[in-house]
């Protein structure tokens, strides 16, 4: 379906377009100028009939259904597990790449899981119809390690996160928004205020005492890593700033190391800023990150308490990073493995 198609572009369907990740999403294959022939912005039965910008014009958000698929090559979907499991199976069906950014597929074995600056590779040689996009906390989390990981091995992980209300989408940002305005919320994202609160609880609670969130944060880094030894102890926390999730990372690396060079090689990592000049009161803030691509790192310091330790504090913009930028980043890295077929076939 797609041969001598990349050059000119591809009908891209966003479903969720009328989220918060799926706007970003618009923007960012807009900045990004990825090749979009045409759109076909997807959402509920409740956002029919509205529109959203796209390069400068207003285009109709039109209701999921098996026809909304027809002729799309690649979906990005954003639009929570329920309706990717429903409906990613349909946009297959109709030769569409699916690129998810909820958790629906993210451990199923033959769908990569990737974050480019990671684990590209896991893309490469395989023909996925469709592609996972990892969990926001996750990937700010690995584009800060994998460097390290590459030159001096992990053994062990710790994270607290400190995550903003738009990770929990627009219900997130709404509830916050209402309670700063001290009015009541009608629909609630969170079980309590978060306005002067911090939650140490997003997503549910599982068996053993941990959250789903904090269950993707270790299974999804071994699965990026491809490294199912990898210990990882999360602790995920919601706190009342809207967007750029923080964390605390405590990682116990395999060799010893140099904070000089931990500094260097995150220095010229890709996708990361280091920040880190305490003197000068600078470290990465979730108003640095808002509305970058970037992760940043910064109060880089040896963790006197273990061998080979060190912690540091990073910050990446949850809907860019985390969601949007990634899924388009994947996009862009199938669009060139696309070119590199044609052009093979045609020599
Ligand atoms: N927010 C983040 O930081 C973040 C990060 C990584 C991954 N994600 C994932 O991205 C997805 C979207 O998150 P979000 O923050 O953008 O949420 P959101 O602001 O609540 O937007 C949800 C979007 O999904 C659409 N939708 C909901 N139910 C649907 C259905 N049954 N059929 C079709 N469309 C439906 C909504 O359409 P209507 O407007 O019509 O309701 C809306 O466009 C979720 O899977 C989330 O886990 C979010």
């Amino acid at each position: 379906m797609l041969e001598g198609k990349t050059m000119k572009g591809y009908h891209v369907a966003v479903v969720g377009a009328t989220g918060l990740v799926g706007r970003t999403m618009l923007a960012v294959l807009e900045e990004r100028n990825f090749p979009v022939a045409t759109l076909r912005p997807i959402a509920s039965g409740r956002s029919a009939g509205t529109s959203v910008p796209f390069r400068g014009a207003l285009h109709p958000v039109i209701e999921i259904s098996d026809e909304a698929f027809a002729g799309v090559d690649i979906a990005l979907f954003s639009a929570g597990g329920d309706t990717a499991k429903r409906w990613a199976p349909s946009a297959t069906a109709r030769g569409a790449v699916v690129i998810d950014n909820s958790s629906a597929f993210r451990m199923d074995g033959d769908v990569p899981l990737i974050v480019p600056e990671v684990n590209a590779a896991a893309l490469i040689d395989t023909a996925p119809r469709i592609i996972a996009n990892p969990n926001c906390s996750t990937i700010q989390m690995v584009v800060a390690l994998e460097p390290l990981r590459a030159r001096y091995g992990i053994h062990r992980i710790v994270v607290c996160t400190y995550q903003a209300v738009s990770g929990a989408g627009k219900k997130g940002v709404d509830q916050l928004q209402t309670e700063l305005e001290g009015r009541n919320a009608s629909v609630r994202a969170f079980a309590h205020p978060i306005a002067g609160n911090a939650l140490p609880h997003i997503a549910s609670f599982e068996r053993d005492g941990f959250t789903t969130e904090e269950r993707k944060m270790i299974d999804e880094t071994r699965k990026i890593f491809g490294d199912q030894g990898i210990m990882v102890s999360p602790t995920c926390v919601r706190i009342p700033v809207v967007t750029s999730h923080s964390e605390a990372v405590h990682v116990e690396l395999e060799n010893p190391f140099a904070l000089e060079d931990i500094r260097s090689i995150l220095e010229n990592a890709p996708g990361v800023i280091v920040i880190d000049d305490p003197e000068a009161t600078a470290y990465p803030l979730a108003s640095t990150a808002t509305g970058r691509d970037e992760v940043f790192v910064g109060r880089l310091r040896r963790d006197p308490s273990i061998d080979n330790g060190l912690i540091m504090w990073v910050v990446s913009d949850n809907l860019r990073k985390g969601a949007a930028t990634n899924a388009v980043q994947i996009a862009e890295l199938w669009h060139a493995l696309r070119q590199k077929e044609e052009v093979a076939t045609e020599v």
